[in-house]
């Protein structure tokens, strides 16, 4: 028979689990908000072809190439398509390492929309 007492911590152990499913789940959807159609496409293009030499976190430098959080629509475009940059782009690095893309055309925006989902 459970007593007066026991149901009491019963309740308590209860409402604490309760509270911190709660709480997990309010730094869940304050750290990482969900990834939209476009930026989940863009994040499958830059894991699958990108982390080769750029860090999977693109706001931190990788260890050929660096970081690239933030990039512009057009330095994406210049760098992927032509290993060119934007008139008057000053490169983070000029080791020349980096191949160009052509097959990733029509992704560009998708992986713009991603590392714009990153601070700089
Ligand atoms: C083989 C290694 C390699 C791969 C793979 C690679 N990069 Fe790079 N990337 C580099 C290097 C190295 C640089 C720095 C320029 C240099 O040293 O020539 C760079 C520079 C950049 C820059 C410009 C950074 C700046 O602000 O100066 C962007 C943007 C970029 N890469 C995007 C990408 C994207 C997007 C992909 C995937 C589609 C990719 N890179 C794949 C090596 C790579």
């Amino acid at each position: 028979m459970i007593s007066k007492n026991s149901k009491k911590i019963l309740a308590i152990v209860g409402a604490a689990c309760l509270l911190s499913l709660f709480s997990s789940c309010q730094k869940n959807s304050t750290t990482e908000a969900p990834l939209s159609p476009l930026e989940a496409r863009g994040k499958g293009v830059f894991m699958s072809n990108c982390i080769a030499c750029h860090n999977p976190n693109p706001s931190l430098d990788g260890s050929i190439g660096p970081a690239i959080a933030g990039s512009s629509l057009e330095l994406i475009t210049a760098r992927v398509l032509t290993r060119g940059y934007p008139p008057g782009y000053k490169p983070k690095r000029t080791s020349g390492v980096m191949p160009d893309f052509p097959q990733l055309k029509n992704d560009i925006p998708a992986i713009h929309a991603y590392l714009a989902t990153f601070k700089k």
